[in-house]
């Protein structure tokens, strides 16, 4: 690829970029460098890009700036984090804020979900999930438990475990066997529940895919069955009534962990703390990250019942490591005073509970577009939303194309493939829904 220098306008000083360096994640990357998008500059529900024109965030950054953007209390924490105590080896070491952060996620996890491994993102939290499903099932002498159950469309992140647990085929194509003893259960879009609001009517009996595996596999081979409450990359899949429950039921009944990845749906985006809590139904381990510092600082954490956490703690000698895994950034100090700042913020302003209250508004709202050229299905929960669009020949164009013209209309939003994914900030107001919709409604209208 040849040289495709950039000139950045920052309004003040011209400065000229090079995009040649940088191998950009999950991107065309030909493509956007020879049409690049930059941002510039955030605040609010509003970024702004190199030319000066300001962007509303239809999807929160990444589903993580749930706060809004650049808040100050959030960063003036960090900053006297690395002031006073930049960095300690999470390793036999510690610091304060790591156990006082840990504190406040356990208060607002369900049940007993009480003890908390901190790493750096959702995909670290996944395997480290894994992992300690695997060493609960070994310490209680269940060694033979390794399969793990997953679903067809989840995303759980890009490490080895998470693109092994992935069902979305793009994510796993490229890279050979992976993790051995996965298999996936199917999706839950059933099309008896296209433009339902909430959750829909059909398809509890999807959960009984999970009872073929043990009736399969075996029970005492299986260790663990992972579900995102609500699918979310893959198109915000709401879980049918009843489903949840039923996958409880069967964990139970066969010694199977059920596991959360509420990476997206943790943090208030279903209008209470954690989706389990929304659906009233506890999960053995929850994996999270995002919204947790707000995404001012990289950072995710496991939450593992205590019943767990025990069993590994007292099956391992006196005095030994319990368990062998952890990143050197585990429970960064930056990262904990990032999160601690956070969810101050979330408490004092009553976030989770606006989100709640603007959910039906936002519903409704989204939920217009029905009728809208090439809309085949909405759905949506609390303040996340989806609707899928007819391809136009090649998968994902359509998308593709309908991202960038609502950017360049002043809308940002996350899609994957057809799908286009709405879950704006929790400081939205009615005036900011209205906005979304209008610019979704007019650029949908228009080609
Ligand atoms: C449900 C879920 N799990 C895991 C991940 C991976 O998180 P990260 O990109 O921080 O590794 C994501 C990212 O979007 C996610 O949505």
């Amino acid at each position: 690829m040849g040289h495709a220098d950039y000139t950045l306008h920052t309004g003040t000083t011209g400065t000229t970029l090079s995009l040649d360096e940088l191998w950009m994640p999950f991107t065309s990357n030909r493509e956007f460098k020879a049409d690049p998008r930059i941002v510039v500059r955030a605040e609010g529900m509003h970024y702004w890009d190199d030319r000066g024109n300001r962007i509303i965030d239809a999807s929160s950054g990444l589903f993580c700036c749930a706060a809004g953007h650049a808040r100050k209390e959030i960063a003036e924490a960090v900053h006297r984090q690395l002031g006073e105590l930049d960095f300690v080896s999470p390793f036999l070491r510690a610091h304060p804020k790591s156990f006082e952060l840990a504190r406040r996620v356990a208060e607002l996890t369900p049940g007993d979900l009480n003890r908390i491994f901190f790493v750096n993102s959702g995909s670290e939290a996944i395997d480290t999930a894994m992992k300690i499903a695997l060493a609960y099932h070994q310490a209680r002498g269940e060694a033979g438990r390794t399969m793990f159950v997953s679903r067809e469309r989840a995303y759980h992140g890009v490490n080895f475990g998470g693109v092994a647990l992935s069902g979305i085929v793009n994510n796993r194509r490229r890279y050979g066997p992976g993790v051995a003893g996965v298999v996936h259960m199917r999706h839950t879009q059933v099309p008896e529940n296209r433009f339902t609001p909430g959750q829909g009517a059909h398809g509890a009996e999807l959960a009984d895919d999970l009872l073929r595996f043990v009736n399969l596999y075996g029970a005492e081979n299986i260790a663990a069955c992972f579900v995102e409450p609500i699918a979310g990359s893959s198109g915000c899949l709401v879980p049918p009534q009843g489903y949840l429950e039923r996958l409880r039921r069967i964990c139970d009944d066969h010694g199977i962990l059920l596991v959360f990845d509420e990476v997206i749906t943790g943090f208030g985006r279903t209008g209470q703390t954690f989706a389990a809590q929304s659906f009233a139904v506890t999960p053995d381990l929850m994996t999270m990250a995002k919204a947790l510092t707000n995404a001012a600082q990289p950072m995710g954490a496991v939450a593992a019942s205590e019943r767990i956490h025990d069993t590994i703690m007292n099956a391992a000698q006196a005095g030994s490591i319990e368990l062998f895994h952890g990143y050197t950034y585990s429970g960064h100090p930056a990262a904990c005073a990032a999160g601690l700042a956070t969810l101050d913020i979330y408490r004092r302003d009553g976030l989770f509970e606006h989100a709640r209250a603007l959910s039906p508004r936002f519903l409704d709202a989204m939920f217009s577009l029905e009728g809208s050229p090439h809309v085949t299905d909405i759905r949506g929960y609390g303040l996340f939303a989806a609707f899928d669009l007819a391809p136009d020949g090649a998968p994902g164009h359509r998308g593709f194309v309908l991202q960038k013209r609502l950017f360049d209309s002043g809308l940002n939003l996350k899609t994957t493939g057809d799908t286009c994914l709405v879950a704006p900030p929790f400081i939205a107001s009615e005036s900011d829904i209205d906005e979304i919709v209008s610019i979704l409604r007019r650029t949908l209208a228009s080609g």
